[in-house]
């Protein structure tokens, strides 16, 4: 660093990154990201990409292709929507939070007759409330649903939703699984879902700026009948530019090539040591967390965020707060009706077990910070302890 500020936060050593998305970066990543640039129309990108879409392929357990927009998560729900629908064309909308919120939104600006399924904020929907509805609604186009709603960090039934829409021949899954692919277990062909999307900057490790989205073969016969304007998320144009090896627009050099690195990272370890990984770090929290005094605000906890109720004297967002300018430590708080009640704890990314222990105990400091009788350094050092113990014997 020259002419520009020192970043304040450099590494792990001395800042955590446990939010639910943008998260921490593989060393390798971070090199990769500083090499110089290539054009994306050379041999050596060309290289790279074929054997990024085909590792993509393995990430989502799919037969079918994997595309990638240089957009934000958002733009890749977005693409899900404008390939498939027609305005005027009947959606389910399930839900469960903010994200599905926005879902649902994104379909009534396209024209969709959408139908919204709200799901109390905390819980899972029900598959028997859907097949309820799909049941009333036989010309249903789509059933919109996270697998992660992040604001709750509640998992929806995938699997179980999946089995209700797959014997409809016209009636599509589409599953938003931004803080859910590669994180826990979601294969896209076993489990019936014809149109999936993830986000970079959540299990895939990488910095934000990348979406991908994967449709199966049944949604792959909307392509041409969907009428929803579309333009750069027409995946038509990239499904033929892909074909020929390449991608229609520019593509986003640098994250690509710390996605190949990620590819193979995860490829060495096995898809499953990177759930396990994300498992680990859940239970942790969630065993942890309680014994500090916070509570699981999800019914049915994902294990890429958890949610976590504050004591009822407390305000969520102060606490997060001083765990950003007191502890070097960023979480999230909650949104709207969750807001000052959570706070969410991301588990993606590269993060070390010793961030985790760092995080329990300026959890234990910041709930002393706000009520000095709420728990004894006593107490602190012993859940600090116990969670060492429990981490190592769970490596
Ligand atoms: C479940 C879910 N859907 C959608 C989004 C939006 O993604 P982006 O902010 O990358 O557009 C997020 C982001 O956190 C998310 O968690």
């Amino acid at each position: 660093m020259t002419s520009l500020d020192q970043p304040q936060h450099i590494n792990s050593e001395d800042y955590s990154l446990l939010a639910p998305g943008p998260v921490s970066l593989h060393p390798e990543v971070r090199k990769t990201l500083a090499l110089p640039m290539i054009h994306h129309r050379t041999p050596e990108f060309d290289k790279i990409l074929a054997r990024v879409l085909q590792g993509l392929k393995r990430i989502f357990q799919t037969q079918q292709n994997v595309y990638m927009h240089s957009s934000t998560g958002s733009g890749g729900m977005e693409s899900l929507l404008v390939n498939v629908l027609s305005p005027g064309d009947k959606v389910i909308a399930i839900v469960s939070g903010k994200f599905g919120e926005r879902w649902a939104q994104m379909a009534e600006v396209f024209g969709a007759k959408v139908i919204i399924h709200n799901v109390n904020w905390g819980e899972a929907a029900k598959a028997s409330d859907i097949q309820t509805l799909l049941q009333q609604h036989p010309d249903t186009r789509a059933v919109l649903c996270q697998a992660c709603e992040t604001s709750t960090a509640v998992t929806n039934p995938i699997r179980e939703l999946g089995a209700l829409t797959a014997s409809m021949p016209n009636t599509l899954f589409l599953v938003d699984a931004i803080t859910a692919l590669g994180a826990f277990p979601l294969p896209m062909d076993e489990w019936k879902i014809d149109g999936i999307v993830a986000g970079s900057q959540k299990a895939l490790m990488l910095p934000t700026g990348l979406s991908f989205v994967a449709f199966s073969k049944k949604a792959e016969g909307f392509f041409d009948k969907a009428t929803c304007p579309r333009f750069y998320f027409d995946i038509r144009r990239e499904k033929k530019a892909n074909a020929a090896g390449e991608t229609f627009f520019s593509s986003s050099v640098a994250l690509v090539r710390a996605l190949d690195v990620v590819l193979s990272l995860v490829e060495k370890q096995g898809l499953e040591k990177l759930f396990a990984a994300n498992h680990r770090r859940a239970e942790v929290t969630r065993i942890f967390a309680q014994k500090l005094g916070f509570g699981l605000y999800a019914k049915s906890p994902s294990d890429s965020v958890t949610a976590l109720t504050v004591p009822a004297n407390m305000d969520g967002q102060k606490i997060r707060l001083h765990l950003e300018e007191k502890h070097n430590i960023t979480i999230m708080g909650g949104q709207d009706q969750a807001k000052g009640k959570i706070i969410r704890v991301g588990h993606m990314g590269y993060i070390q077990d010793f961030e985790m222990l760092r995080l329990f105990e300026a959890l234990g400091k910041t709930l002393q910070h706000f009520d000095v009788n709420s728990i004894s350094n006593e107490k602190i050092q012993s859940v600090v302890a116990e969670a060492k113990a429990w981490l190592e014997s769970h490596s």
